[in-house]
């Protein structure tokens, strides 16, 4: 089976995933989508409206804008993957329960080891917990570190950005500051050398480390 075929399976499986109650709720589980080959993974936090509708991720306002930040760096939609730490719309688009995060991360953990991105960018703070739980997002939003064997590249939320006029600056800012990266995923480590130098912050003890 090729990468393609092993998603597809995947994305079956989580599609009559009972294992928290999200799936009552939901219309659709919202596996993610995107190249099988993607160097970079997006990750969101969870389908909202439209997404729980269509079973595609991010395809309403929140969705527009991220395609528009990729745009801005010269990505298009169909070369990365895009996913979110819980596949059911969490009801009322309320924050998922620890134990929601639990049951869904198998899936999300598969669906990593069958793409083995170079670059993990996370999208608010619920996915960048699990890479780094005790890191604040406005300490290490745009700013690379290693963890877990992979690079992981925190960003605020595309929807968070919406209703702050600072934080959607901040956020293009972060995008625009990384299109090298962006450009170029296999070189994460040469590229990201030079910018340790510019003022980076640093992780909470045992956090990962910065590049
Ligand atoms: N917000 C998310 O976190 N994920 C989506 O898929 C849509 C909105």
């Amino acid at each position: 089976m090729d990468n393609r075929d092993k998603l597809s399976t995947l994305a079956r499986q989580i599609q009559i995933c009972k294992k928290c109650p999200l799936y009552k709720e939901a219309t659709k589980a919202v596996p993610g989508e995107g190249s099988s080959e993607a160097k970079i993974v997006f990750i969101g936090e969870g389908p909202g409206f439209y997404e729980d509708v269509q079973g595609k991720p991010f395809v309403g306002n929140a969705g527009k804008y991220l395609d528009f930040l990729l745009t801005k760096v010269g990505l298009k939609r169909d070369e990365v993957f895009i996913t979110n730490v819980v596949k059911h719309r969490p009801p009322e688009n309320r924050d998922p329960a620890t134990a929601e995060v639990i049951a869904c991360s198998a899936w999300l953990e598969q669906q990593l080891a069958i793409i083995s991105p170079k670059i993990i960018v996370t999208l608010g703070r619920w996915s960048l917990a699990r890479y780094a739980p005790r890191a604040k997002i406005s300490d290490v939003h745009g700013k690379l570190f290693r963890t877990q064997g992979v690079a992981v590249l925190p960003m605020y939320h595309p929807a968070a950005a919406l209703r702050s006029g600072q934080t959607q600056k901040q956020l293009e800012e972060d995008f625009l500051k990384n299109s090298d990266l962006f450009s170029n995923p296999e070189k994460t480590e040469e590229l990201t050398k030079n910018t340790l130098e510019n003022g980076q912050v640093s992780l909470p003890e045992g956090q990962g480390s910065l590049f």
